[in-house]
């Protein structure tokens, strides 16, 4: 007889309830530094208010509370599912959840305080470092303990993409953090100069390639063909898909460091691996949207898959300006404006937590055993909201740093510069107020799948049992 065994959703609920949380108070603190950068009084000369203590407060929120829970949150649910087995180590997974909260907990109090190693990305103070590290090995044990255990053979490519992504950020964050303690609250990095800066951006640029990428491209194997009904467009295609894009990612960090002290060879590498990936980006993307085919006219009716298709469509879109932007000549005149904070939020806002949105719509009523989401309106309402918040947002990003850098670098017949930095701020505000609006729109759009959730958690009793079977 077949032996009945319950998941562990629990901790899959945990993660998923707190994802929302974590985006909302994220997304608010990038609506504050939005604004703060129209009129930066809204700092109240408070030290721990100023836009330079709160910018690293809303990479860190959205990246590793928002994107990082959404991650082990649908990491633990997609394992159980396609391994036919519960969590490996139940209590490990418990530790995870709440080693995770205290991390953010953590760094949302250090970073205003302004204690931070000034590393973008990895700005957590030493100690916190190691409290990352110590769940990072519980996560692994647990997600690969699973994997161990599993009771079918095949190893789905969704969990090919989710190990990529906890061994590879294991790596860049033992090896990027390592640094010498000179006390409780400081350390020093154990690199230095141009080598520091190769590391902190090999750092940089996998972080976007595998804590912002190849996690979310594990939901989208999973969630797409979930809820679209059809099995995924090409299987062989997903696997020439992981290995080139694992392969090729580890290459492109120097495209951050374009005319520096590094040497040329080393950037050459760079934009050349840059180029290459937008191959195997395209490849996913392409797998992704096509796995609709036979099932197009779902997307009239399904306003998740609306999320998923349009999030597939962002994420083909960042990855073909990323190696546009990786070009020397194109990033000579991109660098140090809005326009990479537009292919920013393109990847962030359009692939990253639009992607994350649509699996969480459909992950929240499986967990909580209910047959639906409480409102489809307020999802489809959600969905347009934040589209048009997006496409806001990096328009104007675009338009404002295409503008910076042409007036950056006009020159008069007699070698002056043609206009000063603060013309060029002055052209930027109108298109600030676009952001900020745009932004706004994002946030509203996530306190109205706050809402739902909330009602759909609220909406009755859970069931108590779901059978190990359910086809992956
Ligand atoms: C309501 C939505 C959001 C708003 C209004 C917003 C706003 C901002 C602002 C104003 C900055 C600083 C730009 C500058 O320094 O000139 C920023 C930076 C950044 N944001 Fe957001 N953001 C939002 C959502 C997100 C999300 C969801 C993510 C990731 C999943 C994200 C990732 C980032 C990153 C990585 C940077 C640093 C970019 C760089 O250094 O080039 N943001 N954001
Ligand atoms: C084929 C894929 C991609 C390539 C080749 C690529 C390339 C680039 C380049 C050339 C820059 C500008 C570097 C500079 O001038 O400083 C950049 C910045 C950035 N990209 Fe991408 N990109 C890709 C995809 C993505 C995706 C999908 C995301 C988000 C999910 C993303 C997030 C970022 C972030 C956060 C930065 C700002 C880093 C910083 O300076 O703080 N990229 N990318």
């Amino acid at each position: 007889m077949e032996k009945s065994q319950t998941y562990n959703d629990t901790v899959v609920r945990q993660f998923a309830v707190m994802t929302v949380v974590w985006g909302i108070v994220g997304m608010a603190v990038g609506v504050l530094i939005a604004a703060q950068l129209i009129w930066p009084s809204l700092n109240m000369d408070l030290p721990w208010l100023h836009f330079g203590r709160l910018r690293p407060l809303h990479t860190n929120a959205v990246i590793f509370a928002f994107g990082g829970c959404a991650l082990f949150a649908t990491s633990y649910y997609v394992v159980q599912r396609t391994c036919h087995v519960r969590l490996f180590a139940g209590p490990l997974a418990a530790f995870t959840f709440w080693g995770w909260q205290l991390v953010i907990v953590l760094a949302a109090v250090t970073l205003p305080l302004g204690l931070t190693q000034g590393k973008e990305y990895a700005e957590l103070i030493w100690p916190i470092d190691v409290l990352i590290t110590v769940v990072w090995v519980a996560y692994a044990i647990v997600f690969f303990g699973t994997i161990a255990t599993r009771r079918v053979k095949h190893i789905y490519v969704a969990n090919w993409f989710y190990a990529a992504f906890i061994i590879t950020v294991a790596l860049l964050h033992v090896v990027n953090s390592l640094a010498i303690p000179v006390g409780a609250l400081q350390s020093y990095p154990i690199y230095a100069g141009v080598v520091d800066a190769m590391v902190q951006w090999w750092y940089g640029h996998n972080a976007v390639g595998f804590f912002l990428t190849a996690g979310f491209l594990g939901m989208m194997y999973y969630f797409v063909p979930k809820q679209a009904g059809r099995p995924v467009y090409s299987y062989r295609l997903s696997v020439v898909h992981f290995w080139a894009l694992i392969s090729i990612y580890m290459w492109a960090g120097p495209h951050h460091l374009h005319y520096t002290t590094l040497p040329d060879w080393a950037q050459s590498l760079g934009m050349v691996f840059s180029l290459m990936l937008l191959a195997p980006s395209w490849g996913g993307m392409i797998n992704g949207i096509m796995t609709l085919s036979g099932a197009w006219h779902k997307l009239r009716s399904d306003p998740i898959l609306k999320f998923m298709i349009v999030s597939l469509s962002f994420y083909g879109m960042s990855t073909f300006e990323g190696p546009m932007m990786s070009i020397k000549t194109v990033n000579a005149l991109s660098h140090y404006t809005d326009w990479t904070i537009g292919h920013v939020h393109s990847g962030a806002l359009g692939w990253v937590a639009m992607i994350s949105m649509g699996s969480l719509y459909t992950l929240v009523p499986r967990v909580f055993g209910r047959e639906s989401m409480y409102s489809e309106k307020a999802i489809d309402l959600h969905f347009w909201v934040s589209t048009i918040g997006v496409v806001l947002y990096i328009a104007s990003m675009w338009i404002a740093g295409v503008m910076q850098g042409l007036m950056w670098r006009a020159v008069n017949v007699d070698g002056t510069l043609t206009y000063s930095f603060i013309e060029s701020l002055k052209a930027t505000y109108p298109y600030y107020g676009v952001r900020l609006l745009g932004g706004s729109l994002f946030l509203v759009g996530t306190l109205i799948m706050a809402w739902n959730v909330w009602k759909t958690i609220a909406g009755g009793e859970r069931n108590a049992v779901q059978a190990v079977t359910e086809p992956a």
